[in-house]
């Protein structure tokens, strides 16, 4: 069994999912700024069909189905699915809200074509292997019509090259009981970013969670992968510190912790 069938993230996404959902918790409050730079990016028009892959919890799909979207959540994790569904029941009680569904993004099962398509908070870049990311990206090119375009957001290696650091959460912070010590390790050999977390209770070991590697593509690579997958006109964008930016930006290589990608289909 290769890596990418037992990938580090189903353990982490399942295993001690009360902490990374706190830390879920820091980055929800940018949602809404992301769902406008998204609409803007990617010049979406009211109803069309929007793909959200690697969707999580569902916090873009949710707030694009709010503004009048079709949209489509896509994740392999059936508990995320789950608080996605959840929290759209939650919040429109009575409407038929996204459509989820449970898939592996590199053989996404799906009805129809998109018009536009989403990977947001480096849900692209999980898998060891690039030929995977190319097999995502090709299958996405297949679903997307007449130039659709593919949004990303990556994080921005130059940036985290020099910002790896080591954050601690005291009890409060985080977790109720918990210390929780999070750092970010850059490997420039492999262009991963790497996320350790450890959380230290006032009983018992510390619990170490699965380390989070994400392959951090810079300018160049990301329009070499897209190119091969048959994307054309590959634009890349800068966030503004972590917030989404409010315009299209050239990316910061110091500034901007995210890289904001669109790229058109040439189905
Ligand atoms: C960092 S989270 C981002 C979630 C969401 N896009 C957001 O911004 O909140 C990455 C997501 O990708 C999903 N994922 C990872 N590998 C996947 C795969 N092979 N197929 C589908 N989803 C996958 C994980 O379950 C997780 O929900």
């Amino acid at each position: 069994m290769s890596s990418s069938d037992s990938p580090w993230w189903a353990e982490r996404y399942s295993r001690l999912l009360a902490v990374d959902r706190a830390f879920g918790g820091e980055i929800d409050g940018l949602a809404e700024e992301q769902a406008d730079f998204i609409e803007r990016l990617a010049a979406l028009r009211p109803g069309e069909r929007i793909l959200d892959l690697g969707c999580g919890a569902g916090r873009h799909s949710i707030l694009l189905a709010e503004r009048g979207y079709r949209v489509v959540g896509l994740d392999l994790s059936a508990d995320l699915l789950a608080e996605a569904r959840a929290a759209w029941a939650r919040r429109h009680p009575d409407q038929p809200g996204p459509t989820w569904v449970q898939a592996d993004m590199r053989r996404p099962d799906l009805d129809g074509a998109h018009e536009a398509c989403i990977a947001m908070d480096h849900s692209l870049g999980m898998f060891d292997d690039d030929a995977d990311h190319l097999e995502v990206l090709v299958a996405v090119g297949d679903r997307l019509s007449g130039g659709g375009p593919l949004i990303l957001e990556l994080m921005n290696p130059y940036f985290w090259a020099h910002h790896a650091e080591t954050r601690h959460y005291p009890p409060g912070a985080l977790a109720a009981d918990a210390h929780i010590v999070r750092s970010y390790r850059f490997d420039a050999d492999r262009g991963r970013i790497e996320d350790h977390v450890t959380v230290f209770r006032t009983e018992g070991p510390p619990e170490v969670m699965p380390v989070q590697s994400l392959r951090a593509w810079t300018p160049p690579e990301i329009r070499a992968l897209l190119s091969a997958a048959g994307f054309q006109d590959v634009e890349v964008y800068g966030s503004d510190g972590w917030r989404a930016p409010t315009e299209p930006r050239p990316l910061d290589p110091v500034h901007s912790a995210w890289m904001w990608v669109r790229a058109r289909s040439t189905g």
